[in-house]
């Protein structure tokens, strides 16, 4: 990959952070462009000095975006929000920023663009999320025709935000539970069904695919080897956090009005601004509860990891080595003990 220059956008993100190494360790020349250059300072001892250099941009600004891509070969899309904040849309981040970043990298003649966006997205989605990554990826594509897009399933690793956010819940409280449209315990009562992908597997893909043009104007749909309901892997948390939180599978209407309730709690405390200090972030929001309405596995539909060339990771790998800090402290004390 020698000196090649590429910008990644959202490089200080889970996956922007795996694909800027993978692609330091290449050998190419890494910009890693991001609103606030210091959530990025870590970044820079995963090259040379000088390899990987950090600029800060806003995605809404033509000449802030334009300057970021100003010389790259090839350009890097990973920015994403699960969530809507003020001014920070789905709209404005996963189509407007996505079109922005595609015409930007058209105008400055790079030659690879690589775009991630989801799996399930979708315009005619019921989750507002899906809908904009949907879009995202026309807007890209009639920017930038020989883009390509990857769609992974839900990722997991280290900094992951679903292994880890179960496994800290089992910490604070006795139940996990999850959503099902079926009876809980009768055939099919696991909930939502996912491909975890790890994440270290969907750098490999963004990085194969700027490699080869054979991959240009294609969507790519990543998935890990496995499918797993939300029961499975809620067990997965319980069985590497050596735990044995009771898992309860509830009704989609119950996490519908869990939702509803914390978006009018949270608009109500937004007039009383201490109030706000006191609220959690909501758990999940009503537009993730639609979006987990619906499996998130590969159809087969499109091409994935065989055609990219990569071998898909197991959960089994890889999870056991990060959730074991969520063990009781008695075992944690153990391991140590026997480590020594
Ligand atoms: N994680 C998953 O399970 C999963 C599954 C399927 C698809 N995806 C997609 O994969 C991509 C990467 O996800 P991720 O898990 O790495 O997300 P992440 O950890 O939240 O990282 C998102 C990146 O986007 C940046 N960003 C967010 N809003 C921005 C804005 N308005 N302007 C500029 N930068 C902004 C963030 O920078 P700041 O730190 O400055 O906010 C961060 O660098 C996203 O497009 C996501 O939709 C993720």
């Amino acid at each position: 990959m020698g000196s090649r220059l590429v910008t990644v956008f959202g490089g200080s993100g889970f996956v922007g952070r795996y694909i800027v190494r993978r692609l330091a360790a290449s050998g190419a020349r890494v910009r890693v462009a991001v609103r606030d250059i210091e959530t990025a300072y870590f970044l820079k001892t995963c090259g040379d000095l000088g390899q990987i250099s950090l600029m800060p941009t806003s995605i809404g600004s033509d000449s802030e975006v334009a300057r970021a891509i100003n010389g790259a070969d090839w350009v890097v899309n990973t920015v994403g929000i699960l969530e809507e904040r003020g001014e920070r849309t789905f709209t404005a981040v996963h189509v407007e920023g996505a079109a922005r970043i595609a015409r930007a990298a058209a105008q400055a003649g790079a030659s690879r663009f690589v775009h991630v966006s989801a799996l399930g997205a979708d315009v005619g989605a019921a989750s507002s999320y899906a809908q904009s990554k949907a879009e995202g990826e026309s807007e890209v594509m009639t920017a930038f025709p020989t883009a390509t897009i990857i769609r992974p399933s839900v990722i997991f690793g280290p900094e992951d935000g679903f292994f880890n956010v179960f496994a800290n819940m089992a910490r604070i409280i006795s139940v996990l539970p999850y959503f099902s449209h079926i009876v809980p315990h009768a055939e099919g009562g696991g909930g939502t069904k996912f491909q975890p992908v790890y994440v270290g597997d969907v750098a490999e893909a963004a990085v194969a695919a700027l490699s080869d043009n054979a991959h240009s104007s294609k969507i790519y749909e990543v998935g890990g080897p496995v499918v797993l309901d939300m029961r499975s892997v809620l067990e997965v948390v319980n069985r590497h956090t050596d735990r044995n939180t009771w898992i309860c599978g509830l009704p989609f209407w119950v996490g519908r009005t869990m939702a509803s309730f914390s978006f009018f709690w949270r608009k109500f405390a937004y007039f009383f601004a201490v109030l706000r200090l006191y609220l959690p972030r909501p758990l999940v929001t009503l537009d993730q509860m639609k979006l987990l309405e619906t499996d998130n596995v590969l159809d087969g539909s499109k091409p994935g990891f065989t055609e990219l060339g990569i071998e898909a990771t197991t959960v089994e790998s890889i999870v056991p080595t990060y959730l074991r800090r969520f063990r009781p402290y008695q075992q944690q004390k153990k391991l140590r003990l026997n480590a020594r």
